[in-house]
Protein backbone atom coordinates (compact mmCIF):
# COMPACT_ATOMS: atom_id res chain seq x y z
CA UNK A 1 0.00 0.00 0.00
CA UNK A 2 3.01 2.39 0.00
CA UNK A 3 4.89 3.40 -3.06
CA UNK A 4 8.79 1.93 -3.05
CA UNK A 5 11.06 3.23 -5.33
CA UNK A 6 11.77 -0.41 -6.96
CA UNK A 7 15.72 0.45 -7.89
CA UNK A 8 16.76 1.67 -4.11
CA UNK A 9 14.72 -1.63 -3.02
CA UNK A 10 16.49 -4.66 -2.71
CA UNK A 11 14.61 -7.56 -3.49
CA UNK A 12 14.44 -9.37 -0.21
CA UNK A 13 12.65 -6.21 1.08
CA UNK A 14 9.57 -7.39 -1.29
CA UNK A 15 9.47 -10.54 -0.25
CA UNK A 16 6.39 -11.93 1.29
CA UNK A 17 4.77 -8.58 0.40
CA UNK A 18 1.66 -7.80 -2.10
CA UNK A 19 3.12 -5.75 -4.90
CA UNK A 20 1.15 -3.75 -7.15
CA UNK A 21 2.97 -2.62 -10.24
CA UNK A 22 1.33 -0.09 -12.38
CA UNK A 23 -0.28 -2.85 -14.63
CA UNK A 24 -2.12 -3.57 -11.44
CA UNK A 25 -4.37 0.05 -10.72
CA UNK A 26 -6.18 -0.13 -13.96
CA UNK A 27 -9.94 -1.86 -13.79
CA UNK A 28 -9.16 -4.18 -16.60
CA UNK A 29 -9.77 -2.37 -19.81
CA UNK A 30 -10.72 0.84 -17.65
CA UNK A 31 -7.93 3.37 -16.68
CA UNK A 32 -7.65 4.48 -13.43
CA UNK A 33 -8.83 7.49 -12.80
CA UNK A 34 -5.27 9.19 -12.40
CA UNK A 35 -4.36 7.30 -15.47
CA UNK A 36 -7.22 8.62 -17.34
CA UNK A 37 -6.03 12.45 -16.20
CA UNK A 38 -2.51 11.64 -16.94
CA UNK A 39 -3.48 10.95 -20.46
CA UNK A 40 -5.70 13.63 -20.48
CA UNK A 41 -3.17 16.55 -19.53
CA UNK A 42 -0.53 14.51 -22.00
CA UNK A 43 1.58 14.43 -18.55
CA UNK A 44 3.99 12.58 -20.55
CA UNK A 45 6.59 12.42 -23.11
CA UNK A 46 8.79 9.56 -23.67
CA UNK A 47 7.14 7.40 -21.29
CA UNK A 48 10.05 6.40 -19.17
CA UNK A 49 9.25 7.69 -15.69
CA UNK A 50 5.40 7.62 -16.28
CA UNK A 51 4.78 4.30 -13.87
CA UNK A 52 6.49 5.87 -11.52
CA UNK A 53 4.56 8.98 -11.44
CA UNK A 54 1.20 7.18 -11.71
CA UNK A 55 1.77 4.97 -8.77
CA UNK A 56 2.86 7.54 -6.51
CA UNK A 57 -0.55 9.77 -7.55
CA UNK A 58 -2.59 6.62 -7.22
CA UNK A 59 -1.25 6.11 -4.10
CA UNK A 60 -1.47 9.79 -3.31
CA UNK A 61 -4.83 9.47 -3.96
CA UNK A 62 -5.82 6.59 -1.67
CA UNK A 63 -4.87 8.24 1.25
CA UNK A 64 -5.67 11.51 0.66
CA UNK A 65 -8.78 13.00 -1.84
CA UNK A 66 -8.07 16.23 -2.08
CA UNK A 67 -4.24 16.80 -1.80
CA UNK A 68 -2.93 20.36 -1.57
CA UNK A 69 -0.19 21.15 -4.38
CA UNK A 70 2.26 20.99 -1.52
CA UNK A 71 0.91 17.04 -1.04
CA UNK A 72 1.13 16.39 -4.43
CA UNK A 73 4.66 17.56 -5.06
CA UNK A 74 5.71 16.04 -1.71
CA UNK A 75 3.98 12.38 -3.20
CA UNK A 76 5.13 12.50 -6.46
CA UNK A 77 9.01 14.07 -5.45
CA UNK A 78 11.84 11.37 -6.37
CA UNK A 79 10.53 10.60 -9.45
CA UNK A 80 12.38 12.35 -12.12
CA UNK A 81 11.35 13.33 -15.66
CA UNK A 82 14.38 14.32 -18.33
CA UNK A 83 11.59 15.29 -20.77
CA UNK A 84 10.24 17.57 -18.18
CA UNK A 85 6.49 17.16 -17.56
CA UNK A 86 6.45 17.72 -13.83
CA UNK A 87 3.44 20.72 -14.22
CA UNK A 88 1.26 18.00 -16.23
CA UNK A 89 1.91 15.31 -13.92
CA UNK A 90 0.89 18.06 -10.86
CA UNK A 91 -2.24 19.20 -13.15
CA UNK A 92 -3.00 15.39 -13.85
CA UNK A 93 -2.68 14.79 -10.30
CA UNK A 94 -5.48 17.53 -9.48
CA UNK A 95 -7.66 16.83 -12.25
CA UNK A 96 -8.19 13.10 -11.44
CA UNK A 97 -8.55 14.43 -7.78
CA UNK A 98 -11.44 16.84 -8.70
CA UNK A 99 -12.96 13.78 -10.76
CA UNK A 100 -13.30 11.62 -7.99
CA UNK A 101 -15.09 14.31 -6.46
FE1 LIG B 1 10.30 11.24 -20.52
FE2 LIG B 1 9.41 11.68 -18.07
S1 LIG B 1 8.28 11.66 -19.94
S2 LIG B 1 11.36 10.98 -18.66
Amino acid sequence: GKPAITCMLPVKNAAARKITTIEGVAQGSVLHRVQQAFVEEGAMQCGYCTSGFLISAAALIERTRMPSDAEIRDALDGNLCRCGVYLRCIRAVRRACEAMK
